[in-house]
């Protein structure tokens, strides 16, 4: 019987804090870590079976419709098995994905890089010369590539309009009225996206580098024409995703359809040209954000309107404002969406999709009040934290910004920083501090998790990925917790879609939604032993594989001797989403120096806190914020897809020219968590880290840009030409 939970009521019972094996919350290694250090760790592209053909993808070099004339002979050439142009190949169906991806043939290219052709041969190099032997003729027509040259869409259901905006703005004390603008992004992982599939008649085995296999499983089999049973898909180890991977892309169907045809196992690699441009970008943003307050800086009036764009038909939106609904109170409020159909490759979810931007530009905003009003940038923020959702007007689950701004700001030494600009100077270069507040939507999602349990090792079963988040580390740590067991003797599952279906990883919400379905099916275990002994589950002390009561002891394996005791958990999402507003906040603080020689901007630390809920493992979560205060040096100061005016094309599509930051960009990051139990978020009352980390860590340096040297840079990312215009 599967131990179910819904989340519709608060959870304060804090359990967890009661359980006595004492790994639960601790800086615990990854139990994946050796095998990926030394390599022994297998990536989609990795695996060799017997027979194994090698796909290479061929690329549109234009938009319009498409047609190869000369496959019949590139079919003929050395080593080629075959040329496949299916228009399956590309059919993206995301059902249920977070993702919303391509939806796309082979006839009509909609994006210049748009995949049209599968060549397989014996050997890559065969397959890789083919490839670009193949001619692939576009018929160009005109489609629009500008989102500044079309007349924008406005969707349904993403428009905000609360109270009289006219009126407040008449009767502010102070009134802001700005526009910034965002570029296109790319996710970057290191692990390109990779398929390497298999076959037998019936089933399809598919290893693919993929964040969220259950979603995965029904978009292959429905791209195939297959039942889901059909298939099966492997991702135990997946090289980060940044919601690149988070539904299939074109590697994976081709590869499936050459293995069909060819009865052989395909291999198919994007290369790094590929990943930039066949897998989803974050869109460019414009977005204008007008403020109002009064004498004390209290926001009257908050605007904030985007302009996004996308392919037509295609349903995502980067949801740039999705973190102004509920950041800041003001009565009076305005938040619209629009999206321009235009044909640069498809966008879609990167790393915290709408707050990465959104907040980004809306801290720039705030700092800029601050400096209108000429209140301190982080007394601002504490003036204006809203007491409950100031749109739905329901509570939060618990909200830690007052807690991070104060403790960041003690951390990091904000008390002696000098208000006015242009105040420090070292040679050529100006210092400055800026601070930014972060703010990130957080859901709990569908998940259900096994543990088998023989003796005193158990075994935690799920398809959930690690995508080097630490699902691995976390889930031991939560089995271990329950069952008091040392760690060593929990081993992780993952990535297999025989396993109960997890949640996938996405939108931050992994750790903490599968990690409660381990957790309930941890508890389950309990029950059972529990009820083998007679007692209740709450007397049960279980540590280091003992089972301690009274003053009774009594080893787990002698008292389960040769059984397997099976233990499942399923959390479902609940209503808990309507009765509160759930979030991730923070507070961001940089230092840099900027050379007014040159416009050149050079960190010189960093410093974040905090609060999302229970830290599961401090370790991991940490890695994940520093991830994303990198994410923030890069949106803030190097990452842009530049796009060609006549052909949308991408025209920096390599790690040449798409710049991200490297070590030697990257200062000291200081990361502290605030402490914090959700009771809204289940029983391990934690949320999600992920994604928190990139939302405004990009306006904290931004701000210590203008702090700087007096320069506001409303373009990002401030390259050195953009600062060494605006500096004054
Ligand atoms: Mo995330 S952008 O939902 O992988």
């Amino acid at each position: 019987m599967t131990l179910d939970l819904k989340l519709d009521a608060p959870d304060e019972a804090n359990r967890a804090d009661d359980l006595v094996q004492g790994v639960l919350g601790h800086e615990n290694e990854r139990p994946d870590g050796l095998s990926k250090a030394i390599g022994a760790a297998t990536y989609a592209a990795e695996p060799r079976p017997d027979g194994l053909l090698h796909g290479f993808l061929v690329r549109a070099p234009g938009i319009g419709a498409v047609s190869c004339s000369n496959a019949n002979s590139v079919r003929e050439m050395e080593g080629v098995r075959l040329v496949l142009r299916d228009p399956r190949m590309i059919r993206n169906a995301a059902q249920g994905a977070a993702n919303e991806a391509p939806v796309q043939g082979v006839d009509r290219a909609e994006y210049v890089g748009q995949p049209v052709a599968l060549v397989v041969a014996d050997s890559f190099e065969q397959a890789r010369h083919a490839a670009q032997a193949l001619e692939v003729e576009v018929e160009t027509d005109d489609a629009p590539v500008d989102p500044e040259a079309v007349t924008a869409e406005k969707p349904d259901g993403r428009q905000t309009a609360q109270g009289d905006l006219d009126a407040a703005r008449r009767d502010a004390a102070h009134v802001l009225d700005r526009t910034y603008t965002t570029s296109s992004m790319v996710s970057a992982a290191m692990e390109p996206h990779a398929a390497t599939a298999e076959w037998d008649g019936t089933r399809l085995v598919l290893r693919g580098s993929l964040q969220m296999l259950k979603y995965n499983r029904n978009e292959l089999a429905d791209s195939l024409g297959i039942a889901p049973e059909n298939v099966r898909i492997l991702a135990p180890y997946v090289g980060g995703g940044f919601g690149s991977k988070l539904g299939i892309s074109a590697e994976c169907v081709a590869a499936a359809l050459a293995a069909i045809e060819l009865g052989r196992p395909i291999r198919v690699v994007q290369h790094r040209r590929q990943v930039f441009e066949m897998n989803t970008r974050r869109s460019e943003t414009r977005q204008r954000i007008r403020l109002a307050a009064d004498r004390q800086g209290r926001l009257t009036a908050l605007e904030h309107e985007a302009l996004v764009s996308n392919l037509p038909d295609e349903t995502f939106a980067e949801p740039v404002l999705q973190g102004s609904h509920f950041a800041y109170a003001a009565p009076n409020r305005a938040l619209r969406m629009h999206v321009a159909r235009i044909h640069r490759p498809a966008a879609g979810s990167v790393r915290a999709p709408g707050e990465a931007v959104g907040v980004t530009a809306f801290e720039v905003a705030m700092d800029e009040l601050a400096v209108a009003t000429g209140i301190d940038p982080v007394e601002l923020r504490l003036r204006n934290i809203p007491d409950k959702d100031p749109e739905a007007g329901i509570p939060f689950s618990s909200h830690r910004l007052k807690a991070a701004l104060s403790e960041g700001a003690r951390r990091f030494g904000w008390a002696d920083r000098p208000s006015p600009p242009r105040q420090r100077r070292e040679g050529e270069w100006w210092i400055g501090t800026g601070m930014a507040a972060a703010f990130r939507v957080n859901a709990i999602m569908e998940a259900q998790a096994r543990i088998l349990l023989t003796g005193d090792r158990a075994v935690v079963e799920t398809d959930m990925t690690d995508i080097g988040t630490g699902s691995y580390a976390i889930f031991q740590q939560i089995a271990a917790e329950l069952l008091g067991l040392p760690l060593e003797r929990v081993k992780v599952r993952l990535g297999d879609t025989e396993l109960p279906p997890g949640s996938g990883s996405g939108g931050s919400f992994g750790a903490a939604s599968t990690g409660t379905a381990v957790w309930m099916a941890g508890m389950d275990l309990r029950r059972q032993i529990a009820r083998a002994l007679a007692c209740d589950e709450a007397d049960l002390t279980l540590k280091d594989g003992t089972i301690i009561r009274g003053n009774t002891r009594r080893s787990l394996a002698e008292a389960f001797d040769g059984t397997v005791l099976t233990g499942d958990g399923h959390v479902q999402p609940g209503d808990a989403q309507q009765k509160v507003r759930q979030a991730t906040f923070g507070a961001h603080f940089a230092e840099v120096a900027v050379s007014d020689v040159t416009g050149e901007i050079r960190m010189r630390r960093m410093h974040g806190s905090f609060a999302a809920g229970r830290i599961l493992n401090p370790r991991t979560a940490r890695s994940q914020c520093h991830g994303g205060m990198i994410w923030g040096i890069g949106m803030a100061l190097t990452e842009a897809v530049t796009h060609d005016r006549r052909d949308g094309h991408m025209v920096n599509r390599d790690f040449a020219e798409y710049h991200l930051p490297v070590n030697a960009d990257v200062p000291p990051l200081d990361v502290h968590f605030i402490e914090e139990r959700d009771p809204w978020a289940g029983p391990l009352q934690a949320k999600g880290i992920g994604e928190l980390g990139i939302c405004g860590a990009g306006a904290a340096i931004l701000n210590a840009v203008h702090h700087a040297c007096g320069a506001r840079l409303r373009d990002f990312p401030a390259t050195p030409d953009r600062v060494l215009a605006a500096l004054v």
